[in-house]
């Protein structure tokens, strides 16, 4: 028996890091998950792992910045599974820390629309599908530390977090209080995954406000993943509308 047996997961990012695991270990659990991502490549390589593993997964090549592709993602999980039960938005990306003097438009726009309004559409179409089914749904949002402090990311990219804990508690607050729709969101410090590599030139103030901040310990994308199961799991059907940091004590 999995802890997510019989359950239709999407999880965003799927092709790299956090998301490749939470989709994995969702698979592992027994949930039939949509993979999204905007490279192909990598995610025909995950969903190739999961089926050797005895997972189900079905790829959708999904820009999180575009509506029509998030209602074709959400669209190929009710058609293929005929369902939606858990979505994940994990997909993200940061800013070199960039502080808000030196943030272009181009800069904004472009975090803006992976790291929240995506997230919120993907939520939006998820909600539509989710409240009409006897059982609702649940929502989990890989927001950050940077979505509860000032100095863990740029300026957009705090905002971006920080908004991404706000649709979660609102969720939560009308769906899941109301309804049968839970949200809650993970925030974690420092993981080993591939978006290290895009920091590439750090925004000299921002670099020392992260500096100051101190050392931040690196955690696995397992970490994550675990809780994220937990999260979209029974188990959790009283915590609704929580921020859970995964930090390794980085902010205690
Ligand atoms: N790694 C960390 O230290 C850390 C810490 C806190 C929060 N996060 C958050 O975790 C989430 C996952 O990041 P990760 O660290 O696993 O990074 P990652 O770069 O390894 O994976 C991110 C995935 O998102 C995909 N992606 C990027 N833009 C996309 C778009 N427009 N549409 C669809 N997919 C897109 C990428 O192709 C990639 O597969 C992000 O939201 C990130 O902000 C990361």
């Amino acid at each position: 028996m999995g802890r997510l047996d019989n359950k239709v997961a999407i999880v965003t990012g799927a092709g790299s890091g956090m998301g490749k695991a939470i989709a994995a270990e969702y698979a592992q659990e027994g949930a039939k998950v949509i993979l999204a991502d905007i490279n192909q490549e990598t995610l025909e390589a995950v969903a190739e792992e999961i089926k050797a593993a005895g997972g189900k997964a079905t790829i959708s090549v999904t820009n999180i910045a575009n509506e029509d592709d998030i209602n074709a993602m959400v669209a190929l999980a009710t058609d293929t599974y005929g369902s939606l039960d858990i979505l994940v938005n994990n997909a993200g990306i940061m800013d070199n820390f960039t502080t808000v003097g030196n943030v272009s438009n181009e800069l904004y726009d472009k975090v803006i629309a992976i790291n929240l309004t995506g997230p919120f559409k993907a939520a939006r179409a998820a909600i539509n599908v989710m409240e009409k089914q006897e059982n609702g749904g649940v929502i989990v949002n890989n927001a950050s530390v940077g979505g509860l402090f000032g100095a863990r990311g740029g300026a957009v990219y705090a905002i971006s977090k920080h908004g991404l804990i706000g649709l979660t508690k609102n969720i939560a607050a009308t769906y899941g209080r109301f309804g049968k729709i839970r949200a809650n969101a993970i925030a974690p410090g420092g993981v080993k995954t591939n978006i290290q590599s895009t920091i590439t030139a750090v925004d000299p103030l921002g670099g020392q406000a992260l500096q100051a901040a101190g050392e931040s310990p690196l955690g696995e994308p397992s970490d994550i993943a675990h809780l994220a199961t937990f999260l979209a799991s029974d188990e959790s059907s009283f915590i609704d509308g929580d921020v859970i940091k995964a930090d390794g004590g980085w902010t205690v």
